[in-house]
């Protein structure tokens, strides 16, 4: 498959064909999204949570970014690799949110960056796109890096005054530069309004159908996260109890001597050798 670019996405959104992401985290998880030819990867800070275990996204650094974007990057092929910048790296000033995109870009291979960010994030988000030229995803709705000010992990822009700041939010962005949209947990009739308002596509999740696509946490829907899964989420597989079975099994079998299997496992002398070692 030729390389997915920002004009296959824009080709793709204006054919009205709906757009994949999914999460990715390391190199297995890279080359799976490959394998099954994932329009867009997103090394989600999400990682903090499901491949770390901190209990929010806030903790994780620049630093720990770029390494998994890194790792993202050497399983990408044809993908369209975004990566998240994480709390604190772009809130400050423009010159730090710039210098971290380019960051994630030179050293984490990324071939754009996602926010967190609304109407206020505008300025850094115009300093990114325009000033460095590196192509931005917004995110508005539950913004889990700010979710101690949202109140919690729970769905935005239930009222009609919030469903409206989350279109002022998503115009501004779209002013500012964006070329896609992230809309986190929103009720879908919110997202369907802000995806029609809009001329860039907007990648749902918890957000309903009428998005231009969609995107998934991965461990969420491989079931490879053990503290709880959104309401928002489909289980596609439970990776997690197999892969404890199979360690289980394992485990048995070193302990009853059935593993190595002498002849399968293992490595023999040349005869002569062997018999004069013997
Ligand atoms: O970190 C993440 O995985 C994300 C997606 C949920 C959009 O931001
Ligand atoms: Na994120």
């Amino acid at each position: 498959r030729p390389k997915v670019t920002v004009q296959t996405i824009r080709k793709m959104y204006k054919d009205n064909k709906p757009i994949s992401m999914m999460t990715a985290y390391d190199y297995p998880t890279s080359v799976a999204c490959e394998r099954a030819q994932i329009d867009m990867t997103l090394v989600g800070d999400s990682l903090a949570m499901v491949a770390l275990g901190h209990t929010d996204t806030s903790q994780i650094t620049m630093d720990e970014m770029v390494h998994h974007s890194k790792a993202v990057a050497r399983g990408q092929q044809s993908c369209f690799q975004v990566a998240d910048l994480p709390f604190g790296s772009y809130q400050n000033d423009e010159a730090t949110a710039v210098n971290n995109a380019i960051r994630m870009v030179k050293e984490g291979r990324a071939e754009a960056v996602k926010l967190e960010i609304g109407r206020r994030g505008a300025p850094k988000i115009d300093a990114i796109v325009n000033g460095a030229g590196i192509p931005v995803v917004g995110h508005i709705g539950l913004t889990p890096q700010t979710a101690v000010a949202l109140g919690g992990f729970r769905v935005q822009g239930k009222s009609v005054a919030k469903a409206q700041a989350l279109v002022d939010d998503a115009l501004a962005l779209q002013q500012a530069g964006c070329f896609a949209m992230v809309l986190e947990a929103m009720p879908s009739l919110v997202a369907e309004t802000i995806t029609k308002l809009l001329r860039i596509p907007t990648i749902g999740i918890g957000a309903g159908s009428a998005t231009s696509g969609q995107v998934l946490v991965l461990s969420d829907m491989v079931g490879f996260f053990d503290r709880f899964t959104p309401k928002f989420c489909q289980s596609y597989a439970d990776l997690g109890p197999r892969m404890a079975d199979a360690i289980q099994e394992y485990d048995v079998d070193v302990k009853s001597r059935q593993f190595p299997v002498e002849g399968i496992h293992t490595y023999a002398m040349p005869p002569v050798a062997e018999e004069r070692w013997r």
